[in-house]
């Protein structure tokens, strides 16, 4: 009589080593057993079957364990925080190693750098303001016909003046607090030199050239004597060194509530000397707005607007970026698309 224990013991190894277990069931002592069943007497032919369909049953149990086992440890690593088309056939995980800076992030530590080395401090702006600071400190008195170019996005709750929270809609709503953090260097003969590079949200009609949420890069100079020739070779200075290239540059009268004078600030196409699709054939592009700070934005920070003067701009820095690579759509930078970032 075969050891069915000890044949059930060699198997169930046998089924713990496998990569493929249900393959244990094929074995021949396993065919062996069940020919001899038939050769047994009667007598002995129904418990030596019984033992024998024990064993099989055993086996079986211990194969849907191991095979568990395989399935389980098979089953690739996933990392639910990886960003990654879940409806794709095979998700791609995103190596950690090839992850990088969004190209937004990028260009603006380098709009910071290039001001950085003119002298100006970096500022952050914020998600939710006032209508003080959005509005009034920038001389657009209530119902001021100016606040309506801005599609302003607005909260259900009020503010201590029983007025609506904003999501900024540019990045001057940081010229006041600007000037008030750094007004006491004027006192000591120095400038106000800072920019804001940070982002706005307007509630626009979405399309190539129109996104919700953008950025902005705001610039304030303050000091005694500050006029717009500073203002017209400064913004020369940094798109010179932005595009790495001489520029020229045109500025025509223009309207904002806190400047006065105010200008529209075009420069030549990078990227063309007769006209192409960048400049829609003109040669010349409207890339930003700026002006002298109105005498009324600088009495609302407490500064003596007979004694200093600044200019003020405020440049989109998608469309900057935009120009530079030759992205044709804004949305893009918000759409967290890797084929997208992946190119920079
Ligand atoms: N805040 C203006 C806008 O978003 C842009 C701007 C224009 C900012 C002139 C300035 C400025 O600082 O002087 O439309």
């Amino acid at each position: 009589m075969p050891d069915i224990e000890l044949l059930e013991r060699q198997l169930t190894a046998r089924v713990h080593a496998s990569a493929q277990p249900s393959e244990v069931l094929r074995a021949p002592e396993i065919r062996q057993l069940y020919a001899q069943i038939r050769t047994l007497d009667a007598s002995q032919r129904a418990e030596f079957g019984a033992r024998v369909n024990a064993l099989k049953l055993s086996i079986e149990q211990a194969i849907a364990a191991r095979q568990a086992e395989l399935d389980y440890v098979e089953l690739p690593p996933i990392d639910v925080t990886a960003p990654m088309d879940v409806n794709a056939a095979l998700p791609a995980l995103l190596p950690a190693e090839q992850g990088s800076q969004h190209p937004l992030t990028r260009e603006i530590a380098r709009i910071s750098e290039i001001f950085g080395r003119m002298g100006f401090v970096t500022e952050q702006s914020r998600e939710i303001d006032d209508q003080y600071h959005m509005f009034e400190s920038l001389n657009f008195p209530k119902g001021h016909p100016a606040r309506d170019d801005y599609d302003t996005f607005m909260t259900v709750e009020t503010d201590r003046e029983q007025e609506p929270l904003i999501a900024p809609a540019h990045t001057s709503t940081m010229q006041n607090r600007t000037l008030v953090k750094y007004r006491d260097q004027l006192e000591r003969g120095e400038a106000i030199a800072a920019i804001v590079p940070d982002r706005v949200f307007r509630n626009e009609d979405l399309d190539a050239r129109h996104e919700h949420t953008f950025y902005q890069v705001e610039g304030i100079y303050v000091a005694r004597g500050v006029h717009a020739g500073m203002l017209v070779a400064t913004l020369k200075k940094f798109l010179e060194e932005y595009y790495g290239r001489q520029l020229e540059v045109r500025v025509n009268p223009f309207y904002f509530p806190f400047t006065e004078p105010s200008f529209e600030f075009a420069l030549s196409c990078p990227f063309c000397e007769h006209g192409c699709n960048v400049c829609s054939q003109s040669k010349w592009i409207e890339l930003l707005g700026c002006g002298m700070i109105h005498p009324n934005v600088l009495r609302a920070a407490d500064i003596d607007p007979e004694v200093y003067t600044g200019f003020a701009f405020g440049c989109g820095i998608d469309r900057l970026v935009m120009m530079k690579y030759g992205i044709e759509d804004v949305r893009h930078f918000e759409s967290a698309k890797l084929d997208f970032l992946r190119q920079f």
